[in-house]
């Protein structure tokens, strides 16, 4: 099993999308181990968007992902990074395609909704970044067996 981040950005806040975004999640069959909503420090944007620093739109980012509180989540299942991303369709709103949740709600690159760890590797780090050990819960998803087959667990 894989986990991965999914931050609920402030425009999925102020358009109230917090609850069909993690609908469609949940619908999907991902398991769902930790939740809780933050407001992003200055330290947190510059750790998260490291690689985005010193490109001009930075302050941009920082400005809008502190425009509200933020709600972090992490989703457990086979190949989580890729379906979650898969979920979220491509960065860019206007692009993305139809069905997915950037594509069926967002016209933005910024304004896009969500963000989503794009590696494995990347995933555990992000967890790491925004939850401590005891905020991420592992549990019993009794569905489980109906939600893969007996070869695929
Ligand atoms: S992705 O989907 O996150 O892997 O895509 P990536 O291109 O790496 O993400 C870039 C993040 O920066 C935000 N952002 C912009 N990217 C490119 N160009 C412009 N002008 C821009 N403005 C903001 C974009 O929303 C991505 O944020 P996250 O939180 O990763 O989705």
């Amino acid at each position: 099993m894989e986990r991965t981040l999914v931050i609920l950005k402030p425009s999925a806040i102020q358009r109230a999308l917090a609850g069909e975004v993690i609908r469609r999640f949940e619908r999907k069959g991902l398991k769902l181990c930790a939740i809780k909503m933050m407001q992003l420090s200055d330290e947190l944007i510059q750790q998260h968007y490291a690689h985005l620093v010193d490109r001009p739109f930075f302050p941009r980012i920082k400005e809008s992902m502190q425009a509200t509180p933020v709600i972090v989540c992490c989703w457990e299942g086979i190949e989580a990074v890729q379906v979650v991303r898969d979920l979220a369709g491509t960065t860019n709103g206007r692009k993305a395609a139809p069905g997915s949740i950037r594509g069926d709600f967002g016209v933005s690159v910024q304004e896009n909704i969500i963000h989503a760890s794009d590696t494995v590797e990347n995933a555990a780090i992000e967890l790491n970044r925004f939850f401590g050990a005891d905020e991420i819960f592992d549990y019993q998803q009794s569905a489980l067996n109906f939600i893969y087959a007996s070869d695929e667990l």
